[in-house]
């Protein structure tokens, strides 16, 4: 399968190197990165210690799609709109990390451990969407939970790390966080830079992630709306998010409260979660999960891990769950190359 990576350079870009690196796609052959101008050249594989044998950066204008199997697309959602159907055209399946066709309805919205059946065709238009970060570890933690009954409403409120930023925002988090542990900073409330958040990150949060419509919404909290409905087939799916990025490095969490259609009980759900493939579940004496932890190795970024599951005392309809990924592997680099595997498998590629 010969592959390019487009934003190879990017935290997502690298993630999917790596994975690549580790064998995450059999049958690999040419593995293409793509990038800005400014960045032709680089020779990745060196750059981030991997045995793939993989091309010198290519800059975006001089990419060539022809012969190509499969692009992923890492580089934000202007360069897929623009380039993901040239690229589908000219043969590959394109995957696609942006927002860009994530709502477009004929194109499929990917999580394969719950709606692999949008792969058993090809896509219409070549291209399959990986939804948003927070949305896949949410529908991961949420689809099993619904052998219990259906979900009616959801109330989740996210801890975003600053990784979601790509490469700007961890390196303004740091810079910031160093310049106040040196004192050459305040911890005022203007303190730090604030061009990746909008606001100041560094020992702080921000309420708010991306653009607000009229009504007050967020763009993220947004897709934490539309994209379960879309992926779950549940079109009526109360959902109220609020998304909110936090001085973390890597790795976001979420904190759930789920109403089903009838009474559930939280032993039940800690059953059929244990049951489910790609989690991991911490009981009530296995303490609970939590970014640094869950992102501290290859096996554990690669699983959503479920903590704190319990009853809502005052709603025998409702449960409440605390989960955590690491945003670059399940969130984006690891959910795109499952999907190409899913289309590597299946009998129309
Ligand atoms: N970070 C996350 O947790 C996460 C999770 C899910 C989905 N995503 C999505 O994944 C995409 C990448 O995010 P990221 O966090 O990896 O961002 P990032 O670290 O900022 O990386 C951006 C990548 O895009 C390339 N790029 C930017 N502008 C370009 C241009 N004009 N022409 C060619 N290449 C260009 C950059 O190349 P240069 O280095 O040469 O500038 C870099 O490789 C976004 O669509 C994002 O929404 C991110």
């Amino acid at each position: 399968m010969d592959i390019a990576v487009i934003g190879a350079t990017g935290v997502v870009g690298k993630q999917c190197l790596e994975l690549l690196d580790s064998g995450a796609l059999a049958g690999l052959g040419r593995v293409v990165p793509v990038a800005s101008a400014g960045s032709a050249g680089r020779d990745l594989a060196a750059e981030y210690g991997l045995s793939l044998k993989v091309d010198e950066v290519v800059a975006l204008d001089d990419f060539d799609p022809s012969g190509l199997d499969l692009a992923i697309f890492s580089a934000g959602a202007p360069i897929s709109r623009e380039l993901g159907p040239v690229v589908a055209a000219a043969g590959a399946l394109v995957v696609d990390n942006s927002s860009a066709f994530r709502m477009d309805d004929d194109i499929p919205l990917v999580v394969p451990q719950v709606n692999p059946q949008t792969m058993a065709t090809r896509p219409a238009r070549g291209i399959a969407s990986v939804p948003n970060c927070s949305t896949i570890q949410l529908v991961r933690a949420l689809h099993p939970l619904r052998a219990l009954g259906e979900l009616e409403r959801l109330i989740v409120a996210t801890y975003q790390a600053a990784s979601g930023g790509g490469l700007r925002g961890l390196d303004e988090l740091a810079a910031t966080s160093r310049a106040i542990l040196d004192r050459a900073q305040s911890t005022g409330p203007s303190a730090g830079a604030s061009g990746r958040f909008g606001q100041p990150l560094a020992f702080s949060l921000v309420p708010e992630i991306g653009l607000r419509d009229d009504d007050g919404i967020s763009h993220e909290e947004h897709k934490l709306r539309r994209e379960p409905r879309k992926i779950l087939g549940l079109p009526g799916l109360r959902v109220a998010a609020t998304a909110v990025r936090v001085p973390v490095v890597n790795g976001h969490a979420e904190a759930v409260h789920v109403t089903f259609d009838r009474p559930v009980d939280a032993r039940d759900a800690l059953d059929v979660l244990r049951a489910a493939p790609g989690l991991r579940i911490y009981g009530a004496d296995d303490g609970y999960p939590m970014p640094r932890q869950v992102c501290a190795s290859p096996e554990s970024s690669a699983l959503v891990h479920v903590g704190r599951v319990r009853a809502d005392p005052d709603d025998p309809c409702s449960l409440l769950l605390w989960v955590v990924a690491d945003n670059l592997v399940v969130g984006a680099a690891l959910t795109a190359l499952e999907i190409a595997r899913l289309a590597a498998e299946s009998s129309w590629a």
